[in-house]
């Protein structure tokens, strides 16, 4: 049975994680959250205040990344990698607004992406590994057995967030969820290194019309046609 390096990118919103969490249960390997990790560390440097409004304290953050230990466990109950700030679990805090409006200005630091990437390669390196972000089928595992691209309005996208915050203690307005996406896209796609764009030879799926499990059915069609053996 072989097993696939699986990569899935897209804007943000797009569905990315709900597709890797499911596709990896189907196929019964570990799924990587990529963005969780800029999230820990945006927590971290909030908590830290290294950042005043849009400025954060590069140098501070850089000489102390060394003391930022980002790790995911298994968490049974919730059948998914929770990711950990140093020892802590901050699965929840990483979602909140503080974080979301900040982690573009964070993932956008070369030496961060760097760090980045190298610990999510060591976590593909026994594969089996579905892992979603913004350059993964880019940067982080060029050589991916299956990229996928996920893509749908922004006004979809903004619905989707604005519903899953409603259930969160500290829901935003649908217009300040719209206005934070549309400024991700803009950081995401227009930063120096690694900017989210879809790889050559990754596929584009539009699930603005489809539900969670009828994209998981494309792409598990997908895979079975090109991988019978994968699982
Ligand atoms: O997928 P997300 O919304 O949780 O990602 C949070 C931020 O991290 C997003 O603004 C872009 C950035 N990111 C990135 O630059 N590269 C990745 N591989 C994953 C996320």
């Amino acid at each position: 049975m072989r097993k696939l390096i699986i990569a899935i990118d897209g804007y943000s919103s797009t569905g990315k994680s709900t597709l890797a969490k499911l596709l990896a249960k189907s196929l019964g390997y570990i799924h990587i959250d990529s963005g969780a990790m800029y999230r820990a560390i945006t927590l971290y440097v909030i908590e830290n205040k290294m950042i005043d409004g849009g400025n954060i304290d590069e140098e501070s953050l850089l000489n102390n990344l060394d003391s930022i230990d980002i790790h995911f466990e298994y968490n049974p109950e919730t059948q998914q990698n929770e990711v950990f700030l140093n020892g802590e679990n901050v699965e929840k805090k990483i979602r909140q607004m503080k974080v979301s409006s900040k982690v573009s200005l964070v993932a956008k630091i070369p030496e961060i992406r760097e760090h980045a990437v190298n610990l999510q390669r060591k976590l593909g390196e026994s594969k089996g590994i579905v892992m979603d972000g913004r350059d993964i089928g880019t940067t982080v595992f060029p050589k991916a057995d299956i990229k996928i691209f996920l893509t749908t309005s922004a006004e979809i996208r903004a619905k989707r967030r604005y519903n899953e915050l409603l259930k969160t203690e500290q829901p935003s307005t649908y217009e300040e969820v719209l206005e934070n996406i549309a400024e991700r896209d803009r950081t995401d796609t227009q930063r120096k290194v690694s900017p989210l764009r879809m790889a050559e030879d990754a596929i584009l799926v539009d699930n603005g019309e489809l539900s969670p499990q009828q994209t998981l059915q494309i792409v598990l069609q997908l895979i079975n046609e090109r991988f019978p053996n994968s699982h």
